[in-house]
């Protein structure tokens, strides 16, 4: 008696629960219709977590070597206390943008929200340390970063533990500066560190703001766009005048631009009106594929490497490059 055969001899004793027509396929000699129901198994559709390219987490020891020098490194904080506006996706792009154009690059996500590194392919569950743990628990900064998530990136991800340092942070000392200590020791070994912000003006943001050298302030095109930025900017002397002198505005972008739209074009204008120069001259359209990326885990650049929203994010990595 073959392997089948005693598998159709099984299934013919099950209970009632098998129905009729099933039954019939069940016949002696007919050793197609068990096929039948492996194929039927196999078409069951994989998990969508399965489709996401997951990167494997590597430790620092482990980073590809750095073929070339590395020259003034740039600590950039992605901020702006509105929701919404398009600071990871600029954290995601542009990082992966300048990684490609052979720059050395680190994000650190300082988002709870973690939404730069699942972006990046990083599954959250898996981290063992996150940026967290080099604000509170002393973790070395090597110890958090994972390298090569994309050419010439590396990142230090977010948890959902970041959701209560936000509270602890208050009764640490030096607890401004927890950040800028962190970032200041990867001096040296990148081109540029960029910082992604959550949504608020709290102490995970004044870190970004003491650790940052410059400012990259994504602006939506949208009604009420410069809401809260006079806010921002009030928070940006203040730590200016108190706790780092030199910091200061490197560019302003908009984001999402639909060039159809009046209004989109009336923002442009008016952010140009009260930003002047700073504004970057590279407008990110709103496009399907830049919010679809993520989900595949992916930056734009590999996700639809010839599409708008590549271009207008490599387009972006030009200028900051040419900027200095
Ligand atoms: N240029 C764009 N075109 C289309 N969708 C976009 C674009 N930029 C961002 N999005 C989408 O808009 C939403 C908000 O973007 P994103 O998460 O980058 O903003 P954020 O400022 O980081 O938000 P938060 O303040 O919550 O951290 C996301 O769903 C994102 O995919
Ligand atoms: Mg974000």
């Amino acid at each position: 008696m073959g392997l089948f055969d005693s598998l159709k001899r099984d299934k013919q004793t099950e209970p009632k629960t098998v129905k009729p027509e099933v039954q019939e396929t069940y016949e002696e000699d007919d050793q197609i219709d068990i096929e039948e129901v492996e194929i039927v198994e196999r078409e069951v559709a994989p998990a969508i977590e399965d489709s996401r390219d997951v990167k494997p987490i590597k430790s620092y020891a482990e980073k590809a070597p750095v073929k070339r020098a590395v020259g003034q490194t740039k600590v950039m904080a992605i901020i702006n206390q509105k929701g919404g506006v398009g600071k990871s996706t600029t954290a995601i792009n542009l990082s992966a943008a300048l990684g490609e154009m052979g720059k050395q690059v680190l994000l650190v996500d300082l988002d709870p929200q973690g939404n730069s590194s699942s972006g990046l392919g990083i599954e959250k569950s898996k981290v063992e340390h996150c940026v967290y743990d080099v604000l509170l628990n002393e973790v070395p900064v090597e110890d958090v970063i994972i390298p090569d998530v994309c050419e010439g990136l590396d990142l230090i991800p977010a948890t959902i533990n970041l959701a209560g340092a936000e509270v602890e942070l208050v009764a640490e000392m030096a607890r401004e500066n927890r950040l800028k200590d962190a970032v200041g020791s990867m001096r040296g070994k990148y081109d540029y560190i960029f910082i992604d912000c959550p949504p608020s003006l709290g102490l995970l943001t004044v870190n970004a703001l003491v650790a940052a050298d410059k400012l990259l302030i994504p602006i939506q095109c949208e009604f009420y766009a410069l809401e809260g930025v006079t806010k921002l900017l009030d928070s940006m002397k203040r730590v200016k005048t108190r706790l780092n002198p030199t910091l200061d505005i490197f560019g302003v972008l908009l984001t999402m631009y639909d060039g159809r739209t009046t209004l989109s074009r009336q923002v442009v204008e008016e952010v140009q009106r009260y930003f002047g120069k700073t504004v970057f001259n590279t407008l990110i359209p709103r496009t399907v594929k830049l919010s679809e990326a993520p989900s595949f885990g992916l930056p734009i650049t590999q996700y639809d490497p010839t599409g708008k929203g590549s271009q207008s994010y490599n387009n972006l990595a030009k200028e900051v490059i040419n900027r200095g």
